[in-house]
């Protein structure tokens, strides 16, 4: 959600900054803003829209050597010119971005803040605004910055400029992602590695609560009480054109189609040299020892999860709950004597599973994370990680992130199924390798679900995804991208469950696109298609193959039953993305979301 940057060095950082914040631009936002210094002082652009906008009104003429740059995603404040960031201290000596919620503002600004008049709606001027009254009353800008951080209740990154130092930008993290990126004779603050990838590729990751002193030549890392601490860069393993869109109108379609690619390389990278499939063995004991697993996720993950539950009871016979991480966080079932958590998140960076981790943690319980991203917070706070190896999901809404995060689950059900001796009847390497092969079959009839989008979609305001069993878990995600990218109104229901309440709302020409890949619900999902089809739906079957009648609008090819999870959604992403275009939606950056959810 959101996003930071900061360059100094000898170069002029204003084309720097608003690369880097191009690069940031899939995490969502909705306005953006840079500030750059030099000798004159500090100039501010800042603008309601996209960085495109922000251009448009940058000086091309101001040079500086200094300049700290932000995406905002408007939490505190609509999102408007006046809102958004940098934001400047009253007498406009300093100058903050920062990205997270302090949720102290309004006590801060009435205990410390009187007789200051604020210019924006924004909970971050609260801070800009007491970093100034500190130095005021006699605090070095450091001991300021430090002093402010103490007081402040919430999640935060940081960047700051003083107008009388043009040596330093002054850094902090709590909750929020930020990153320092090191170079020669310069060092950029970015909030992942990502977005200043095209300058340097060594990284020092922070800590919530420290504060970093950035100079051209220099970083100085300290935790709150003015210790310093040492830390050895990283190296980001990320290629230039990895997070390029190539020939692709979107990145979302590229990254639909670069699904069978990434079913081979996870089967690769989780193969040893005999072949099998191999887990850390670490991992798979505290599978063992535990009695339940506890999935915790949002979104697209969650529903991951939901499959992933099947994968792992049908497999490895191990229980497991699925839980919304929002919600779990507040609202805690009774749990078992050995619960292992494992949080699914691509971006490793979303708050709401991050609150669960941290208080998981304190109760003494085992975590792992399998995420997309090397070095994010879940994976650096959690005890174990499971890499997606699904290379950078750029796109909003997820689609390869989704696929690999089964693929992974289903891996880990079968590595701990063999270290229990539980018969697995079918050979998972092969059977992935199918997948990946159907997966093609998919990506190369694009034409038939843009026709199908264009025949069910085009003029409708809603739409119903029905399935039973893992078809379920399927429509979830089936409607959440539809509903993400093109705006149409949509719902997954379990297939038996309308005739409870929902099938009040079918009409003449409501889409229900169903899916019937379960020989065991086969009969009964299409019983329930013929139920909203005598109140006037138009239905969109979308069947396996083996298990396909006449009506279907689709059959997809025959892979293991258990499995189908991982292609039938494909239709789905496709359906979405040709609903969004037609409808004329921004496919990767829809309105309202952020890729990295850094807020609870
Ligand atoms: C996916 O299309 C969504 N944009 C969103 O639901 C996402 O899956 C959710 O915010 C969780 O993100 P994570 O996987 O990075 O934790
Ligand atoms: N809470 C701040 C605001 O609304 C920062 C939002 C963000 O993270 O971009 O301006």
């Amino acid at each position: 959600m959101c996003g930071i940057v900061g360059y100094i060095g000898n170069n002029d950082s204003k084309e720097i900054l608003l690369k880097g914040l191009e690069k940031l631009e899939y995490r969502g936002y909705d306005s953006a803003g840079i500030a750059l210094r030099n000798e004159r002082g500090i100039h501010v652009f800042k603008e309601k829209g996209r960085i495109a906008d922000l251009r448009g009104i940058v000086d091309e003429d101001v040079m500086a050597n200094i300049g700290i740059g932000h995406t905002r995603w408007a939490t505190h404040g609509v999102p408007s010119k006046v809102n958004s960031h940098p934001h400047q201290s009253t007498s406009g000596r300093f100058t903050l971005v920062h990205n997270g919620v302090i949720e102290n503002y309004d006590l801060l600004k009435r205990e410390f803040l009187t007789d200051v008049t604020f210019v924006s709606e924004t909970d971050t001027e609260v801070i800009v605004q007491m970093i100034e009254l500190f130095v005021q009353e006699g605090l070095e800008v450091l001991e300021a910055f430090r002093k402010t951080l103490t007081l402040l209740h919430g999640s935060y990154a940081l960047a700051l400029l003083d107008a009388q130092d043009d040596e330093t930008i002054y850094v902090a993290k709590n909750k929020s992602p930020l990153l320092v990126g090191l170079g020669d004779d310069f060092n950029v603050v970015a909030s992942d590695a990502m977005a200043m990838i095209q300058v340097t590729n060594q990284y020092l990751e922070l800590m919530d609560k420290e504060i970093v002193i950035v100079k051209k030549n220099d970083v100085t890392i300290q935790n709150l009480n003015g210790d310093i601490i040492s830390r050895v860069p990283f190296t980001a393993e990320l290629d230039a054109s990895d997070i390029e869109k190539g020939t692709y109108p979107h990145y979302m379609l590229k990254e639909i189609d670069e699904q069978p690619l990434v079913m081979r390389k996870i089967i690769q990278t989780y193969q040893n040299e005999q072949g099998e499939l191999t887990i850390n063995p670490e991992i798979i004991s505290a599978m063992n020892e535990s009695d339940r697993v506890y999935i915790i996720a949002a979104g697209t993950s969650y529903h991951a999860g939901l499959v992933g539950k099947q994968f792992i009871e049908g497999i490895a016979k191990l229980p497991v709950e699925v839980h919304i991480a929002s919600e779990f966080v507040y609202n805690m079932p009774l749990l078992t004597e050995k619960p292992l958590f494992i949080f699914i998140s691509q971006s490793g960076e979303t708050a709401d599973s991050r609150a669960v981790l941290v208080k998981v943690k304190e109760m003494g319980y085992r975590t792992l994370t399998i995420t997309n991203v090397p070095g994010s917070t879940l994976s650096r706070e959690a005890e174990y990680t499971l890499l997606l190896h699904a290379g950078p999901e750029i796109a909003v809404a997820s689609s390869k992130a989704y696929t690999a995060q089964l693929a992974v689950l289903a891996i880990l059900a079968e590595v701990t199924a063999k270290s229990q001796n539980i018969r697995v009847d079918f050979d998972l390497v092969h059977e992935l390798g199918i997948i990946a092969n159907a997966m093609e079959v998919l990506c190369d009839s694009k034409e038939l679900f843009e026709h199908i989008s264009r025949e069910f979609l085009s003029v409708t305001r809603n739409a119903f995804f029905i399935g039973r069993g893992v078809d379920y878990y399927v429509c979830l995600e089936g409607a959440l991208k539809l509903k993400e990218i093109s705006y149409i109104q949509a719902e997954g229901f379990a297939g038996g469950e309308l005739k409870h309440g929902t099938i009040a709302l079918i009409e003449e020409g409501t889409p229900i696109i169903a899916l019937a890949t379960q020989e065991s619900v086969n009969l009964s999902i299409r019983g329930n298609v013929k139920e909203v089809v005598a109140r006037g739906a138009n239905p969109c079957i979308i069947s396996m193959k083996g298990l396909n009648m006449d009506e279907d609008s689709f059959v997809i090819p025959e892979v293991h039953e258990l499995l189908t999870p991982l292609i039938s959604v494909i239709p789905m992403q496709l359906i979405a993305y040709y609903a969004a275009l037609h409808r004329d939606c921004d496919v990767d950056k829809p309105r309202n979301l952020a890729k990295s959810v850094t807020v609870e």
